[in-house]
């Protein structure tokens, strides 16, 4: 069986000013400085990029992530930030197709593309995020859903492509709502999901991809999530804003 190394990554969302992301990334790195089976990123908003970038710059196993791009390299795109511009803070990572970004910033399959594109030629990681509504959940259509998602989402890219992506199943009936999808729920996502990419990709690549799982990740649910065979990692968001739960789902990851 191959080996996927568990990625666990905090998206902070709207949250932290630079004085409270210094104080978090302190609190944290205290702890999980010495956890180097597990690769973790930091997703702080676009405000806290430089100053917790400072604070990675002598850590060698926390990375850093931004929550978003614009697809272009530069122009007249008032209020956008783009990903050579994430690079010159040493960003690595960068989340893609949030449901928040669909959601409310009407971002679709087709955005999610171009912009996973653009993250890749700037050679930054995309965290690709997929993921049903609840409707589409009790409907029994979130098959039909991750699958579009994933055609178009990720069409025009090959092996080559797929190998610099994470995904993140985040059923948008999770997020923030307390209500985790049960293990063997989303075991039977992932499992769909690398199915589909095995249609689209070779099946060494969808073997190899990792997939996070992500909707109210908790220190308490996290071990039994991340013991299951396809579930890579976690993108944890408010669980992430707090030093010691963040601690706690990572060393849940962390090889026996
Ligand atoms: P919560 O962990 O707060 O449910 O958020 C999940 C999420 O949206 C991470 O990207």
């Amino acid at each position: 069986m191959i080996y996927r190394k568990k990625i666990i990554a905090g998206n902070w969302k709207m949250n932290k000013t630079q004085a409270e992301a210094r104080v978090l990334v302190e609190d944290l790195l205290r702890e999980i400085g010495k956890f180097d089976d597990v690769e973790i990123v930091l997703c702080p908003p676009f405000t806290a990029l430089s100053a917790v970038s400072e604070l990675l710059s002598s850590v060698s196993n926390v990375r850093l992530g931004a929550q978003n791009l614009h697809e272009a390299p530069s122009g007249a795109f008032t209020g956008e930030i783009s990903a050579g511009m994430l690079r010159d803070l040493y960003v690595r990572y960068v989340i893609i197709g949030h449901s928040e970004r669909r959601q409310y910033f009407h971002e679709d399959n087709a955005t999610v593309n171009r912009k996973t594109k653009a993250a890749l030629q700037a050679e930054l990681r995309p965290i690709v995020c997929v993921g049903e509504t609840l409707p589409e959940r009790e409907a029994d259509k979130w098959k039909d859903i991750l699958e579009t998602q994933l055609r178009d989402g990720l069409a025009g890219f090959g092996d080559k492509e797929l190998a610099d992506i994470i995904l993140a199943y985040e059923p948008v009936w999770a997020i923030g709502t307390g209500r985790t999808a049960s293990p063997a729920q989303a075991e039977e996502a992932h499992q769909w999901i690398r199915k589909v990419l095995g249609t689209h990709f070779s099946p060494a690549a969808a073997e190899r991809i990792r997939i996070q799982y992500g909707g109210s990740v908790k220190p308490e649910n996290a071990k039994e999530l991340l013991s299951k065979p396809d579930i890579d990692g976690a993108l944890v968001g408010g669980a992430s804003l707090d030093a010691r739960g963040f601690t706690a789902i990572i060393k849940n990851a962390c090889l026996d």
